[in-house]
């Protein structure tokens, strides 16, 4: 029997490259799955082609009510939820520190910092009737280390770490593991849009870059990532709680 079975998991981000990936293995493995996004349609569509244990939802995660919704919508289709993943995230504007306006850090915090932390206060009443649970938050290798001309977003990935780490102290004693996802580059849209905002019209050339940073010699898959998002939700990751879980290709190492 898988370790997924009969949980039941909400997902923010989930018409994006990780958060689809994430959703797709965690209900291949088991789980029923709320598959959450700006907008319905992507979402909806994907739940829909997973048939039985998954529902799509338009969710703003930077919205109080949008994450108390999405927790409804868990306990009312499937009674219960046992897991959050936090992982909607914007990228935001790509510049130097001093041109950043104070609109572009707000629009970046108001997701990737306090659409997180809107998610966790929704999700705790849930998951402390389920008896304990996990959450997950997408951060980056942008948490862990300084990148030039991406201020807001790195601060905000430093942010979720912090947030991971005071959590996880509060929680442990009622049985809540709290963990960060710390992606590298990803094969996705994401990082086509820093490539490109990097350089414009040469975003191959900062792709060549980032990869030349990276051992593996590539950029890491929106399927990696979700391997470990499920490895951190399901009962084979009982003990882990407090870290940061990195899928970079090595990317840390020097
Ligand atoms: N792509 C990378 O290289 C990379 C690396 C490290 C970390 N990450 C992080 O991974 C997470 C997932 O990103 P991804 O790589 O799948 O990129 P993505 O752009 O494909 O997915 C991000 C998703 O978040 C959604 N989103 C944005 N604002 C939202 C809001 N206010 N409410 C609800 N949903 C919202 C988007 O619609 C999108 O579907 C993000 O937190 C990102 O910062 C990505």
């Amino acid at each position: 029997m898988s370790s997924m079975n009969g949980k039941v998991i909400a997902i923010t981000g989930g018409a994006g490259g990780i958060g689809e990936a994430t959703a797709r293995l965690a209900h291949a493995q088991g789980a029923s799955v709320v598959i959450t996004d700006r907008e319905a349609g992507p979402v909806e569509a994907i739940a829909e082609s997973l048939g039985e244990r998954a529902i799509g939802l338009a969710v703003d995660v930077s919205r109080r009510q949008d994450n108390e919704r999405m927790v409804a919508a868990a306990l009312e289709s499937f009674g219960r939820l046992d897991g959050v993943f936090l992982n909607a995230g914007i990228e935001g504007e790509v510049g130097p520190f001093d041109s950043r306006s104070d609109s572009a850090w707000e629009k970046v915090f108001a997701v990737n910092v306090h659409g997180v932390r809107l998610g966790v206060e929704a999700a705790l009443p849930a998951l402390r009737e389920a008896g304990g649970g996990s959450v997950v938050i997408t951060s980056s290798v942008a948490g862990l280390r300084g990148a030039s001309g991406l201020s807001p977003y790195v601060s905000s990935k430093h942010a979720v770490v912090g947030m991971m780490r005071c959590l996880a102290a509060e929680l442990g004693p009622e049985g809540i593991r709290v963990n960060t996802l710390n992606p590298g580059p990803v094969d996705n849209r994401m990082m086509r849009s820093i490539e490109e905002q990097a350089s414009p019209g040469h975003g191959e050339e900062v792709h060549k870059a980032f990869v030349a940073r990276v051992p593996l010699g590539r950029y890491v898959t929106n399927e990696e990532c979700a391997g470990m998002a499920v490895f951190l939700f399901s009962d084979a990751a009982s003990g882990c709680s407090g870290n940061t879980y990195l899928v970079d290709g090595g990317y840390c190492s020097q």
